[in-house]
């Protein structure tokens, strides 16, 4: 029978590291969260015990290990079109603010899961252009970077089934958007794909080499993280924006108390962050 247990002062000692690489913070008693997450990676190191997977993995040494157990513990929930209102906002609002400065327009879905966020960005731009030919003469691109080397795999692909297309797609748009493939999964087409660079990129890393952005999409991942970690993350999203730049945060997060770069914006539903000039 494999060992699952693990010693208190292990579980610390894994948090620990966890929040360091990360930025993902586990409360007290989740042993049970470390323990659905990482026993399949047991049998696939073959490593007797739940505590030598936390224990490998720690080591600087054992890369493929640590990026796995990194991976499996990020949660990776998401759907199309999450929240309808930044999305809508983008369609009817910004869009048509951005097509006037006739530039490519620049947008950033940091911690994009397996891609329904920067897809749905994508969607919604051609539907923009459909409804008003000509319009962003200069294009636009998106980049959408995550952690997890598994959910980039996802994204490139551009592959959901049944059940992952069924969360936030219209009808209309999945007939619009994706073209049938094996059983019963669809794939996204290549004018929705061409729009978006996929990359590995983890929020606590340095963004220089990522470039300027018009909008940012940083939705329901900062939750997981420390108020150090969001301010620091808040400050390198100020520097990665042009001039009054957008970042878009969940529904359910706020910069409140982390950071005076951003004016509040109320867009009835929802809010959005604007830098200050
Ligand atoms: C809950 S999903 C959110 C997906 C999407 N933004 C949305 O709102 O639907 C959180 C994502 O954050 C990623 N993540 C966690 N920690 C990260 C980090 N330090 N750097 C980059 N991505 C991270 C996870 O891999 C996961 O895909």
């Amino acid at each position: 029978m494999p060992n699952k247990s693990l010693a208190e002062a292990e579980y610390n000692q894994f948090r620990l590291f966890l929040e360091q690489h990360s930025g993902i913070v586990l409360g007290d008693n989740k042993q049970y969260l470390v323990r659905s997450r990482l026993a399949p990676l047991m049998g696939k190191y073959n490593l007797p015990s739940l505590s030598e997977v936390v224990k490998q993995s720690m080591k600087p040494t054992e890369r493929q290990l640590r990026a796995e157990v990194i991976d499996a513990m990020t949660t990776n929930e998401t759907l199309w079109f999450r929240d309808n209102y930044p999305f809508e906002l983008l369609g009817t609002r910004l869009l048509p603010e951005y097509t006037r400065l006739g530039r490519p327009l620049k947008i950033w879905s940091a911690a994009c899961s397996s891609g329904q966020e920067p897809y749905s960005l994508a969607m919604t731009i051609l539907e923009y252009q459909q409804r008003r030919p000509g319009a962003l003469p200069g294009s636009a691109s998106i980049l959408a970077t995550d952690l997890s080397p598994s959910m980039l795999e996802r994204c490139k692909r551009g592959e959901y089934d049944s059940l992952a297309l069924g969360r936030g797609l219209s009808p209309e748009r999945k007939r619009q958007f994706f073209e049938p493939t094996t059983g019963n999964s669809m794939q996204i087409k290549t004018n929705v794909k061409q729009l978006v660079n996929f990359r590995a990129h983890n929020l606590l890393e340095s963004y220089t080499l990522l470039g300027r952005f018009d909008i940012i999409f940083c939705r329901n991942v900062l939750i997981y993280f420390s108020p150090e970690a969001k301010a620091k993350i808040l400050r390198q999203f100020a520097a990665a924006l042009n001039p009054k730049g957008i970042l878009f945060l969940g529904a359910s997060e706020s910069i409140s108390g982390l950071t005076d770069e951003f004016d509040m914006v109320r867009c009835n539903p929802g809010i959005y962050y604007q830098k200050r000039t």
